[in-house]
């Protein structure tokens, strides 16, 4: 499977967000990616629903994605967003088109301030009124003990490769990918820094764990499946 990789969180469109200042970063993440055996890249720039307006977002991104796309790399680029959740973000007309590609999958990052009842129940109406399949983005950087409250509610998971490089907390990382609770890797690339080291290098040390992930990724990419809280589709 080496070389047919994806990557499913990115900062890479130039101009979108703080991840990618110009065409020439762009081109070089692009090579760092190829060169790490990724062929298809989930651009997720970054959306806060307080801060920007969805009109100004989708312009950002799009002329950005035309841009990359111009540079003749062969890595697919899927278009999707790192949309950060707020109360309320369920009421968002436009949400679906925050979605990943056509594949009804969503990437949600949580807030640093505690999580209100509020705030949950605006991610599980994302799922359950909106038909978006939730998926948390970097589910390292928070409190374990709160995530898994979150997995026992049948959210899924991305993980960064860089988690997986330290050894502080594999251990749980590797319990969470095999209950099938993280079920997508990202570079979470910002930059030119080494993100895609840290990718390749993650993909080593998960072994079959590492395909476990690339075969999810791929299934999340043809379709979602949205499931309810008792787990059924
Ligand atoms: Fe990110």
């Amino acid at each position: 499977m080496k070389g047919n990789y994806i990557d499913f969180h990115a900062h890479i469109l130039p101009g979108a967000d703080h991840g990618c200042d110009c065409a020439e970063t762009a081109l070089r993440q692009l090579e760092a990616a190829q060169a790490a055996g990724i062929s298809c890249i989930v651009a997720t720039p970054h959306f806060y629903p307080e801060r920007h307006s969805t009109t100004s977002f989708f312009e950002r991104r799009d002329e950005a994605l035309a841009l990359v796309e111009s540079l003749g790399s062969s890595v697919k680029i899927v278009p999707g967003a790192e949309v950060r959740l707020c109360e309320g973000l369920d009421a968002l007309p436009e949400l679906k088109m925050f979605g990943i590609g056509e594949s009804g999958n969503i990437l949600i990052e949580m807030p640093q301030e505690p999580w209100t009842a509020r705030l949950i129940d605006s991610l599980l109406r994302t799922r359950s009124e909106r038909r978006l399949n939730v998926i948390l983005a970097h589910v390292e950087r928070y409190s374990p003990e709160e995530i898994e409250e979150l997995f026992r509610l049948n959210i899924k998971g991305q993980i960064n490769a860089s988690a997986l490089v330290s050894l502080t907390r594999r251990g749980r990382y590797y319990k969470w990918i095999d209950g099938g609770f993280v079920n997508a890797l990202g570079s979470d690339v910002h930059g030119t820094g080494g993100a895609y080291k840290d990718y390749s290098r993650a993909m080593l040390i998960l072994g079959g764990r590492g395909e476990m992930l690339q075969k999810s990724m791929n299934d999340l990419m043809l379709k979602a499946k949205i499931r309810d809280s008792e787990g059924s589709v």
